[in-house]
């Protein structure tokens, strides 16, 4: 069952890669997840970085507080209504980042899947039911990585001023003791099935570029 899951992951992973034309609702799922979660990481740390180098850790705490709802609206605009972005946790610190039961499974199986088999799944979907709509759900794991450890390490290294701040903040805070490799959760990118299903009759409405006769150049060819 596992081996399955696995296999279908990275199967899924290489099809978007190579295989374009075989444009299916899971390929353009992950295409959508993978630029969100993309976006959401690179957009934390740069924001974080200018945070930390004003020296102002309350603006820095507010970066990772903001950066998933910032990026839901954006996405929305740009892509489609309805896509939404959320960071879930077991060891969660905002309790609206609590998993909800479809989460939860998934982080009990990559977390296992990490701690036992020392393997990280690149990605998981699911295809599930939110207020009567289906949704597919893309996962994208996350780990703790030395810069994270400023506001999730063990508290007794961390500087004070964010360990009141968030104490503050957060006083159910599960979200601190973290080393550098440990699974903290994943990015959860739910998308509406018919927002999928349009983007992908769109695409299969246009010529398609690789279509016709010419044999594709490949190197090394005159
Ligand atoms: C400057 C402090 C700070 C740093 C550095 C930081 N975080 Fe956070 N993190 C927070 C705060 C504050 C929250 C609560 C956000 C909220 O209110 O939704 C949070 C929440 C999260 C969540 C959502 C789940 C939860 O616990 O509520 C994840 C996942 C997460 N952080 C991962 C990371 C990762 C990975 C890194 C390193 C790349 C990182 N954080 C670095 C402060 C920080």
């Amino acid at each position: 069952m596992i081996r399955t899951l696995i296999a279908a992951a990275l199967l899924g992973f290489s099809l978007i890669f190579f295989s374009p034309a075989f444009a299916s609702l899971n390929d353009k799922v992950i295409q959508i997840g993978e630029r969100a979660t993309v976006e959401l990481m690179k957009n934390l740390k740069s924001r974080l970085i200018a945070a930390l180098e004003e020296g102002d850790p309350a603006t820095a705490i507010s970066v990772c507080a903001n950066v998933a709802q910032d990026l839901t609206h954006k996405l929305a605009r740009q892509i489609g209504p309805g896509i939404k972005i959320k960071r879930t946790s077991f060891k969660w610190r905002n309790p609206a980042d609590a998993p909800d039961k479809y989460e939860k499974e998934v982080l009990d199986l990559l977390e296992w899947i990490y701690k036992g088999k020392k393997i990280l799944l690149p990605f998981y979907i699911q295809e599930v039911t939110e207020n009567g709509q289906p949704y597919f759900r893309y996962y994208k794991p996350i780990l703790v990585r030395e810069e994270c450890l400023l506001c999730h390490g063990d508290p007794r290294e961390m500087p004070e001023e964010i360990v009141e701040t968030l104490k503050k903040l957060y006083p159910e805070d599960k979200a601190t003791g973290y080393k550098p490799g440990d699974f903290r959760g994943v990015i959860r990118v739910s998308i509406p099935k018919k927002l999928i299903e349009t983007l992908v009759n769109q695409e299969g409405n246009k010529p398609d570029e690789d279509d016709g006769c010419i044999p594709p150049q490949l190197p090394g060819r005159d």
